[in-house]
């Protein structure tokens, strides 16, 4: 697929384009061309040819591209930042896991357009089929070590909404702990894994995965979900804008969450709880009450009627009752 990468790229533009200005802009034979069209159609990208005018692409891509995304980050943030790029991976969060800090950089980056083997929360598999979604991971120190983490994940969710309403979708919220819901329906999740000491500075991979165009066909999931494509369909939702305002936003976020703790972001994850007020079950102890949002270090009330319960993340989730 790596020569019909860049065919693909110039296609990718849903325009004409013939042959021989293909050949040219590429560097190869007009039978080189052809050549590659006809792997990019075994590959089930779809072609049409008209004579007098050349080739173009039936359905729309949307390509990932390290250099669309550098382009859209906060100066800042492109500075810091080490981003690799694949098209096919096991995971990037285990990439950036096996990974080694670059000394030059503080952050480093990883996008990929599918993932063979994508991690969700709890053990389970996180469906990632090529050209549809971001799957996307940071990897970075935050000093304090493990016990200063209290709350990272809820404010990497605060960052996903914030960038998502930046780029036109007003109406995301959070559901205890990390998953980004419209309509009740999961839109995106997020995966924090932790490396290091247990004081000091550790090192976090952030995974997020974001439906963005995904199909029904694609789905294999025990819960309701939906995509960008579908949450808000007035907007032209490209992958590369998506990833870098996720970007600016997560370390935006970040440098408060380290500079001020998680009571600096406290109010703006309450103003998203989506379970705030409804009537929840916790999963699997059973336990029933009202949603009353989270204390200062970000564990979850739970309003019984009978006194209040706090859930701490990765021991109970939450679900509305039925
Ligand atoms: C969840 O279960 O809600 C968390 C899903 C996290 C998925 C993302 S996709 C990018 C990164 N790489 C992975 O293997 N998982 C995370």
């Amino acid at each position: 697929m790596r020569k019909e990468k860049a065919l693909l790229s110039i296609l990718s533009d849903g325009e004409w384009h013939s042959g021989e200005d293909l050949a040219q802009t590429l560097g190869v034979s007009r039978t080189a061309v052809w050549k590659q069209l006809n792997r990019l159609m075994d590959d089930g990208v779809s072609v049409e040819r008209l004579r007098g005018k050349g080739y173009r692409l039936t359905d729309s891509i949307d390509l990932l591209d390290g250099d669309v995304i550098a382009s859209r980050l906060a100066t800042t943030v492109r500075d810091a930042l080490h981003l690799d790029v694949f098209d096919t991976i096991d995971s990037t969060n285990a990439y950036l896991m096996q990974g080694r800090e670059r000394p030059d950089k503080t952050v480093r980056a990883c996008v990929a357009d599918r993932q063979e083997q994508g991690r969700g929360r709890r053990g389970r598999a996180w469906s990632s089929p090529p050209g549809e979604n971001v799957y996307l991971s940071l990897a970075l120190r935050l000093q304090g070590g493990f016990a200063a983490l209290e709350g990272l994940s809820l404010v990497v969710g605060v960052a996903v909404v914030r960038a998502l309403d930046k780029l036109g979708l007003g109406r995301a919220r959070l559901k205890w702990p990390n998953d980004v819901l419209v309509d009740a329906r999961k839109l995106a999740g997020i995966l924090i894994e932790l490396q290091g000491e247990l004081e000091g500075a550790a090192r976090v991979i952030i995974g997020i995965g974001i439906n963005v165009h995904m199909s029904d066909s694609e789905r294999v999931v025990d819960q309701p979900w939906i995509s960008l494509d579908r949450a808000e369909p007035r907007v032209a939702w490209v992958r590369n804008e998506v990833i870098a305002e996720v970007i600016n936003e997560t370390l935006s976020v970040l440098d408060v969450f380290e500079r001020n703790g998680f009571d600096a972001l406290r109010d703006q994850w309450q103003s998203l709880d989506a379970l705030y007020g409804q009537a929840l079950r916790t999963e699997p102890d059973g336990d029933e009450g009202i949603g009353a949002g989270i204390d200062h270090t970000g564990a979850y009330r739970l309003d019984t009627g009978d006194g209040e319960k706090t859930l701490r993340a990765g021991e109970i989730s939450i679900r509305r009752q039925v």
